[in-house]
């Protein structure tokens, strides 16, 4: 991806984005003093809907506002290919070091802390404007391109799979939907609901390591088929393991069948020491296999997998995910669209 930043244009554009009216007239008159073209946004919702006509060279954003805070507006700028490579400047207060890591961890390229002088802002954006930065911009746009294409690489191992075994095919997609919907529903930021959307697509890649004879067998499995088959966990982890951009999904693949009781596999991990995606993945997993139709059996109504669910609550599966499970579907009735 070209970066539109260009260290000979001298004439940048600078988006504001702050609810104070009188801090954007303040940067708005010192910033075009110092040669800059500025627009202006009250809030992060409106900032996000001035990039579909304006291509700024930096934002420079507040952190609190309506509607949507500069963490929201930096994490969907991180989350958006077109937007990624835009320098992200927050103006933060100085006891804000919480929100200060998590944009860091969407990639804000600087802070600057509120009250400052324009000198100070000066600093900050020359050394924006700094080759070695554009290098390291270059650098991250690189290694975003990376990532996407890896991830394009794993969907294309799904497909894989899927064409293999049917069975799977809508099951990842099903297990996606309710793992993203419960954690959105338990206050999950965008990014969370997007991760998590991506770890049911991936939960069962290593099925993809199971034999055919054993994948695609109608009927019940011989201890020998059972022990293959739980396999499926450790091979999924080990063909995700050296990328590191996943390295929070991994847990989902590698601990979804895990029991509360410390009976499940690959690990025997008991209670909370299972990680919570991975709790809610089982949730999901479960739900679907329930609902789902097999060659030698029905799918059940929504109903009696959900008596099923309740039963298997506290040995098998996670009482607080399935508190939040039955939650999500009176809010979402997952029943009248999931297999349809
Ligand atoms: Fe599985």
């Amino acid at each position: 991806m070209e970066s539109n930043v260009n260290i000979n244009d001298n004439e940048k554009t600078i988006l504001v984005v702050d609810d104070s009216r009188s801090m954007r007239l303040m940067l708005e008159d010192h910033l075009s003093q110092k040669g800059f073209r500025v627009c202006c946004a009250d809030n992060g919702r409106n900032a996000l809907d001035m990039l579909g006509s304006i291509r700024p060279d930096v934002i420079l954003s507040d952190v609190y506002m309506p509607e949507m805070n500069g963490l929201e507006l930096c994490e969907a700028l991180h989350v958006s290919p077109e937007y990624t490579d835009i320098p992200f400047v927050v103006m933060s207060t100085e006891n804000d070091a919480d929100n200060m890591k998590r944009m860091m961890h969407f990639g804000a390229a600087a802070f600057i802390v509120k009250p400052f002088n324009i000198e100070q802002l000066m600093i900050t954006l020359n050394t924006i404007f700094s080759y070695e930065f554009l290098i390291l911009l270059k650098e991250k746009e690189r290694l975003d391109v990376e990532q996407r294409l890896m991830l394009a690489g794993i969907e294309s191992l799904v497909r894989a799979l899927e064409a293999r075994d049917q069975y799977t095919r809508g099951h990842s997609e099903r297990v996606s939907i309710i793992l993203s919907g419960m954690v959105k529903f338990s206050g999950g930021s965008h990014y969370e609901e997007e991760r998590a959307r991506l770890a049911g697509r991936l939960h069962d890649i290593g099925k993809i390591g199971i034999r055919d004879d054993v994948l695609l067998k109608p009927g019940r499995l011989t201890e020998e088929e059972f022990n293959h088959i739980k396999g499926h966990p450790e091979i999924g982890a080990s063909i995700l393991k050296n990328i590191h951009s996943i390295s929070d999904i991994i847990p989902v693949v590698y601990s979804h069948h895990e029991r509360m009781d410390g009976k499940g596999y690959p690990q025997g991990l008991s209670g909370y020491t299972i990680p919570l995606w991975a709790r809610m993945a089982a949730v999901a997993d479960t739900y679907d296999a329930l609902t789902s139709n097999r060659p030698y059996r029905q799918g059940m109504p929504h109903d009696k997998a959900l008596e099923i669910i309740d039963q298997a609550s506290g040995p098998q599966l996670c009482p607080s995910c399935v508190r939040l499970f039955h939650e999500w579907c009176l809010k979402e009735k997952p029943e009248t669209f999931l297999h349809r």
